[in-house]
């Protein structure tokens, strides 16, 4: 985005692209989008993209290309060993990172497997600033345990915090000492921690993280699945960061890693994933369960074309107009809901703009899923889809009982430069309207309830008539608008 001084308008985020391919959208009718959230059993991960106008689920994968990335595509060698196209890739991600060695494999959760299997033992304890789904569950299934030593700002929602994602030191070399550092196989810090709002982490508690790892031994492991995002707040919010180009930030933070990971769905723009390391050892070790899990050494899963694209898209995450487009449309939205009074996760992060379901609908049950509800009647209401980011998304405890999540969100994710700022205006609009109405939204409950990550694909249906109260009383405020 540039930064340019408006005459009349409010600063506004300036795109520093333009859109050459478009993909059409429907916008139904609210009576059907009612009938498809309740087909989709109330999960927005259930519904056709066709039934779908802003699809705001996630950013995995859904990020624009660009014509670079495009034309790269065409160059693609199709060889299952030894393809030029795995050379290319590995000298891209080496001049981002840094480092000597990369694994392929085809997305984030599988360089988590691959880690885990190679590194966690039963018994283990793995210190992270917050855990995401999958990384939890590898470690878990390797016998090893999560700790989450966020500072406590972390999970205040409403917050001027610039850097909620960072470590707590005092609490990490605390856990070191409990539990013995042999017991802990790495510490993994996630940049732009994804379940607590896309909050970034700063350089300096990398680097901070880093030396207490170094004193205890233990090497240090970067998720930079949200880097770029993370690298855009080091940039604006971090002094020591104001004068760095975005690279060389890159670089000063995979330079304390000894172990990166990542998904290429997210950091360049297309599909896929890596590890990165810089010792031999390590990376023999993992290197041999490559083709057990993922595929030939130069492949790794992935298909030839979207390598070359990743190849592309790790060149572009250094620029600073690709990069601000993501957080700087969030801001936007969340400047027009808090104008709005809709409460919102603050200070806006990347990846998406999180709204604070259990502010805006305390009064629907904990047990009735207050995020899932949010979510359901946005979608009705705008045909956008969000995802549930609360109880919903725990596991029940041990005795049957629910665990009500420490924060209910509701993400809405803006893949980057997919949105235009009317189709983000039009968002900010629906959502202010179903917040003044909010006492018209109801509860949910299962019709059936998987035992194991419910949240994807679970169905549920509202505890009373709400829904249809919701699309009366829609109508009668918009008309046959839809
Ligand atoms: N790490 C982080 C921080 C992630 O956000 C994700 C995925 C992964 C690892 C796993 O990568 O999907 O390529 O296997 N996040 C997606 C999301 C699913 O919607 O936030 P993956």
């Amino acid at each position: 985005m540039a930064h340019i001084k408006f005459f009349k308008e409010t600063n506004l985020p300036l795109e520093m692209h333009k859109v050459r391919i478009v993909q059409k959208l429907h916008l139904l009718p609210i009576e059907e989008r009612l009938q498809k959230i309740q087909e989709a059993g109330n999960n927005t991960f259930l519904l056709r993209n066709k039934d779908v106008y802003l699809d705001m689920l996630t950013d995995s994968g859904t990020n624009a290309m660009s014509d670079r990335q495009l034309a790269g595509t065409m160059l693609a060698d199709d060889s299952y060993a030894g393809s030029e196209t795995f050379y290319r890739l590995e000298k891209a991600v080496q001049e981002f990172f840094g480092k000597e060695y990369f694994l392929p494999a085809h997305q984030g959760r599988a360089c988590e497997n691959i880690l885990a299997k190679t590194l966690v033992k039963s018994g283990d304890v793995v210190p992270m600033n917050y855990h995401f789904t999958t990384t939890k569950t590898h470690i878990n299934l390797c016998g090893g345990r999560v700790e989450e030593i966020f500072k406590d700002e972390a999970t205040n929602l409403n917050s001027t915090c610039p850097f909620k994602g960072d470590i707590d030191l005092v609490k990490l070399e605390n856990l070191i000492n409990e539990v013995g550092a042999d017991h802990v196989p790495f510490v993994r810090i996630e940049m732009g921690t994804n379940l607590i709002g896309g909050q970034p982490v700063s350089l300096q508690n990398v680097k901070d993280t880093k030396a207490i790892c170094k004193k205890y031994n233990i090497p240090l492991m970067i998720d930079a699945s949200l880097i770029t995002d993370n690298l855009y707040f080091n940039k604006v919010r971090e002094e020591q960061c104001k004068d760095m180009t975005i690279a060389e930030i890159a670089r000063a933070i995979s330079n304390e890693a000894d172990i990166i990971y990542f998904s290429a769905r997210k950091l360049g723009s297309a599909k896929g994933g890596g590890i990165v390391v810089d010792d031999k050892a390590l990376y023999d070790a993992m290197k041999v369960l490559i083709p057990v899990y993922e595929g030939f050494l130069t492949y790794g899963g992935m298909s030839t074309r979207e390598m070359e694209a990743v190849a592309v898209g790790l060149e572009e995450a250094v620029d600073m107009d690709m990069i601000s487009h993501g957080p700087e449309f969030i801001a936007e939205l969340g400047r027009l809901l808090t104008e709005y009074n809709v409460p919102i996760v603050t200070p806006t992060g990347g990846l998406g703009l999180h709204l604070n379901a259990r502010e805006i609908v305390g009064h629907v049950k904990e047990e009735e899923y207050q995020s899932a509800a949010l979510c359901a009647a946005i979608y009705i209401v705008s045909g956008a889809r969000g995802m549930e980011r609360g109880t919903l998304s725990e596991e029940r405890n041990p005795d049957g009982s629910e665990h009500i999540a420490a924060c209910e969100l509701v993400r809405l994710a803006l893949p980057r430069r997919v949105f235009t700022l009317s189709q983000i205006r039009f968002i900010a609009d629906r959502i202010a309207w179903l917040y003044e109405n909010r006492h018209l939204i109801g509860g949910l409950r299962f019709t059936e309830e998987p035992s194991v990550m419910r949240f994807f694909i679970g169905r549920l249906e509202p505890t009373s008539d709400w829904q249809e109260k919701l699309v009366k009383k829609f109508k009668e405020d918009f008309g046959e608008s839809l």
